[in-house]
């Protein structure tokens, strides 16, 4: 069909529509809802391009009866039509802004509605929460009008296009449109109606736009709610009235100026740990809006961002709209779904990245608690990209461009209005990674002006381009994505700097890691200027495709759907998987925010110094402490601890009640759990941890020295054999290739000395050096080995060095193997690093046990796998599992799994065989089913196949996770780089069997 080529003019944004407004939705009287939702399965005809459309397809009563049908909201490339693309920074179509391409696949979308006699004479107005990227509607074969802004709502007033009895809507979808040189956000491009269509009806004369403002005065003592609107036919009676959260009428008047005041004394204030509502009513008798408000304050006082006064921090999310089934749609259920989740997780802020969710969304930050920072939706990343485009160059070419200087002003006015009365809306912003230049700095000024109680950001006003000086006067936070905290103490240290400070993104959290949370949490806390941050990001962004063949489910990523162009896995950068399982990173994050921090003060004492972390919260009305005394792993004493009087953000001492044997590893652990059920956390749930080593040491062993070992060496191996074991030992290997003992068969394949792990995603730079210095291919070259007779073990001397082919060694080792009468095998490893290659991925022994041997225990840091900068969600303690269950199912394979600062691990088969592995001091430990070689070569979770052993890795050091995929290089302390390395091992075996 041949239309108004809207789609390319960046001078008409918009036909047809109301002026843009504030979200509500309108009540009839006795409470009858105005809306009509028009969700559901609608006709469907899809397009490569309009031309492709059946002209006309709008008119009433057009023979669409053959047409396919889809659900609305949805997304077309979810059910089959056109192709799922996945594109991070780059313009998915070539760069000719405001032209796309001719081929721009189109969805024609029709369905019929009925409205009853009553209807008419009542205004109708037709609403799209959301469409991507732009769409022309009729309505019984009339244009209603063209709008574009993927993320915003679209309404047009069709009261003088329907009738009574059933009426037709039609609308026409695009995939592309001039608007698509502003939504280049990271995530899979997808296109449709994908948010809730609905009609509302309403009376003549009625408030169309609305701006309700609860204020409070200095002294948080006074409040005044405000509000302001515009009615459609001029004067309009309204009956206000305001309500406290229990249903207390507060305040009642009739108005009609289009304005109240209302004021408030000791408001009972809102913020995310105590989200209380007002409730404002009004009432023009045809027509009631009910709002609810809450009373806070947010400022800036010498470059400390307080809320009510009190110095609260982010600690937030970015949460974008992605499900791996329904894709860009989400609905209540899922948001809240998401909500929950990160109530669970401490988390108490939410970026909408990087645009604004639905509109209802909003609503349930304000009901639940979450500070929102609403983004425009709004990103030029791409002008980063084209050929001879830079960041420091052209980042801003496409928002300076002066055809779209109407459109930014557009998509941060659209934001803003729509979600102006949302008391969760504490920040604005105005919008992601589009450089900078006027156009910004005027939306950035407009939003000053008119909400100047509210906060802005833009961190993108740090790239000057295009000879364009940039003002950020307006901007009231200084916002960065991925410093480092080196980053974030040069700008605190900066005299000259006053705003305060916020990541708008860090720790990156694909696949394993997040690993600095700690780190950067400590900076944050210990800092007032900085407002805390968002973490990069909610979930992974997977495509659904069914279940393998192993019952796991398919998850597809960018290229998986033969895209030229495309970001790889780099949507898989979540804290949650695509249905929201939680990633350990999750897990970790939950516990860097625990809303109590404790401080071993004084052990001998017994005296722990508790801090509140929460802002609003005493400790006595939601926590109270349950502590445990473990020796070895095994719990001797636990204990409840209720605070009292301990207001939010102090610290306080208590004493505690234990005694702390003469021997073994003491742990105190204080576990912080609810009194009461809570939206979303039942009672008595932990909701964080502290833990302190009262007494460390590892084990001493003893191994029987009676009893006869005999060795025999042969040129390829050394055979050692004792009463009840046969050992033998490869020479080129410089290790035990055979051990078997009681009549069990531990292995048959060489020990094997390892410095490499399947690289995690935040490998990916690290890894190439790695792989140049051949890490992943190493060899061990054995120089010499000597046996030699011991008094009560047999000792085996090797020295050797690892390299790989054409490469020189990088670690050169000498290694001590005894073997007991009772058949112990005890090593010690020396090794020297060679300091001109890269830090090695870890360093350490790997077994293959047979494949019976699938159930572990050990005494270290767990249940969740834990790394040098990655423990904060586990804790050191003796923890069993199934093989099977130590495997972290990251979606692309990588290394997972191990576990930190280990002390013992053993493996049993079953049937009574258990090899156990003790050491004097720590080791990372792992066990899995699959071997570092399989997890590096795998694109997918569900292609992982099981290595037909038990691989054991027992190292002396795991290199820390980091964020590298696209924060910071991984710290230097968290690096395994050190020259010389030495760790011992005992190696048991113990059958049941045995008498
Ligand atoms: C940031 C960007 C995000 C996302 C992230 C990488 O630069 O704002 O949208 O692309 O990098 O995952
Ligand atoms: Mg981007």
């Amino acid at each position: 069909m041949r239309l108004k080529n809207y789609y390319e003019d960046p001078d008409i944004l918009h036909v047809g529509t109301t002026k843009e407004r504030a979200y509500y939705i309108p009540q009839k009287p006795e409470n009858l809802p105005s809306k009509m939702l028009l969700n559901g399965d609608w006709r469907f005809y899809y397009g490569e391009d309009p031309e492709e459309i059946p002209e006309g397809f709008y008119e009433k009563g057009y023979p669409s009866e053959e047409w396919h049908t889809i659900p609305v909201p949805g997304c077309w490339q979810n059910y089959g039509y056109d192709t799922h693309q996945y594109v991070c920074n780059y313009y998915p179509f070539p760069y000719r802004p405001p032209y796309v391409p001719k081929q721009n696949p189109c969805g024609a979308y029709i369905r019929e509605f009925v409205l009853e006699a009553s209807s008419i004479g009542k205004r109708q107005y037709l609403n799209f929460e959301g469409v991507d990227s732009c769409f022309y509607v009729w309505v019984n074969g009339e244009f209603a009008g063209y709008s574009q802004v993927s993320h915003s709502t679209s309404e047009f007033e069709i009261t003088d296009l329907v009738t009574e009895g059933s009426n037709t809507l039609a609308v026409l979808v695009l995939k592309w449109c001039d608007g698509s040189y502003l939504e280049d956000q990271d995530k899979f491009r997808m296109s449709g109606i994908f948010r809730d269509v609905y009609l509302l009806e309403r009376p003549q004369n009625h408030i169309q736009d609305i701006f309700i403002q609860a204020k409070l005065d200095d002294s948080l003592k006074t409040g005044v709610l405000e509000a302001n609107w515009e009615s459609t036919e001029g004067d309009l009676e309204i009956n206000a009235v305001l309500q406290a959260s229990d249903g207390n009428i507060l305040a009642e008047e009739k108005v009609n100026a289009g304005c109240l005041r209302f004021p408030v004394d000791d408001p009972v204030l809102w913020n995310a740990e105590q989200p209380r509502l007002y409730t404002l009513t009004l009432d023009s008798g045809e027509e009631r809006i009910v709002q609810q408000i809450g009373f806070r304050k947010i400022e800036i006082i010498d470059s400390v961002v307080y809320l009510n006064k009190v110095p609260v921090k982010m600690r937030g999310v970015n949460h974008h709209d992605s499900d791996p089934v329904t894709g860009f749609v989400m609905d209540r259920e899922q948001v809240l779904k998401d909500l929950a989740l990160m109530k669970q997780h401490n988390i108490n802020a939410i970026r909408t990245s990087h645009y604004p969710s639905s509109p209802w969304f909003m609503e349930m930050c304000d009901q639940y608690g979450f500070y929102v920072l609403d983004e425009a939706d709004l990103e030029s990343h791409g002008a980063a990209e084209f050929y001879g485009g830079s960041r420091e160059e052209t980042y801003g070419d496409v928002i300076q461009n002066p055809i779209f200087y109407q459109a930014v002003q557009d998509r941060v006015r659209r934001c803003v209005h729509r979600d102006k009365n949302r008391t969760s809306v504490i920040i604005w912003s105005l919008g992601n990674e589009s450089g900078y230049g006027v156009s910004m700095e005027d939306a950035g000024r407009w939003v000053k002006e008119f909400d100047p109680d509210r906060l802005l950001q833009y961190e993108g006003s740090i790239w000057e381009t295009g000879g364009h000086k940039n003002d950020t006067s307006m901007l009231d936070l200084y916002t960065t994505m991925y410093d480092s905290t080196f980053d974030i103490e040069k700008y605190l240290n900066n005299p000259d700097w006053k705003k305060p400070y916020m990541m708008i993104e860090y720790a990156h959290a694909m696949g394993n890691g997040p690993g600095d949370l700690e780190d950067y949490q400590k900076i944050f806390d210990g800092n007032p200027r900085v407002f805390g941050g968002f973490v990069w990001e909610w979930c992974d962004h997977g495509v659904y495709m069914g279940t393998a063949d192993n019952g796991k489910a398919k998850y597809y990523y960018g290229g998986d759907f033969q895209e030229e162009l495309h970001d790889d896995n780099f949507c898989m950068d979540g804290l949650v998987y695509p249905d929201r399982t939680p990633h350990t990173g999750l897990k970790e994050l939950k516990n860097v925010l625990r809303p109590i921090r404790a401080f071993l003060k004084d052990k001998e004492n017994k005296e722990v110094e508790l801090e509140n972390k929460m802002d609003f919260t005493a400790l006595e009305d939601r926590l109270y402490i349950h502590y445990t005394v473990e020796q070895d792993g095994a719990v001797i004493c636990e204990k409840d601890l209720y605070p009292l009087n301990h207001p939010a953000h102090e610290k306080r001492s208590y004493h505690l009640d234990y005694t702390v044997p003469s021997s073994g590893i003491c742990t105190l652990t204080l576990e912080y759990k609810t009194l009461k059920k809570e939206d979303f956390i039942e009672k008595d749930t932990v909701v964080g941890f502290d833990q302190f080593f009262l007494q460390k040491g590892g084990h001493k062993i003893k191994t029987t020295d009676s009893g006869s070992i005999r060795t025999e060496e042969l040129k390829h191996y050394i055979y050692v054999e004792g009463d009840d074991f046969t050992y033998r030992f490869d020479k080129y290997a410089g290790a035990f290739d055979q051990i078997i003992c009681s009549g069990c068969i531990y292995t048959t394949k060489p020990i094997q000395y390892n410095v490499w792990r399947a690289p995690t995603d935040n490998d990916r730079l690290a890894k190439l050096e790695w792989q140049k210095a051949g890490y992943d291919r190493i060899q061990a070259c054995v120089k010499e080995t000597e046996v030699k007779q011991l008094e009560n073990a047999v000792q085996i001397c090797v020295s050797l060095e690892l390299a790989a082919a054409h490469i020189q060694p990088c670690v050169e080792a000498q290694v001590q193997w005894n073997v007991y009468a009772d058949g112990t095998i005890s090593t010690d490893i020396k090794a020297e690093r060679n300091m001109e290659m890269p830090f090695l991925p870890r360093f350490g022994i790997r077994m293959f046990l047979p494949k019976s041997f699938s159930e572990a225990s050990y005494l270290g840091y767990g249940p969740m796998e834990s790394y040098l900068d990655k423990h904060q969600a586990s804790r050191f303690g003796r923890f069993s599992a199934k093989v099977k269950d130590l495997h972290e199912d990251y979606i692309k394979p990588q290394e997972n799994g191990s576990h930190y600062h280990t002390y013992e691990v053993s493996l049993s088969n079953g049937t009574g065989d258990q090899i156990e592995v003790y050491s004097e001091d720590t080791f990372s430990m792992q066990v899995l089913p699959y071997t570092q070689e399989e997890l590096s070569a795998k694109k997918h979770n569900f292609e992982l196949e099981e290595h037909t052993e038990t691989v054991l890795c027992l190292d002396y050091k795991m290199s820390g996770v980091g964020s590298q995929s696209c924060g910071p290089e991984l710290k230097e302390e968290y690096r395994l780089k050190e020259e010389r390395m030495n760790y011992q091992l005992m190696i048991r075996f113990k059958s049941l069997r045995r008498k």
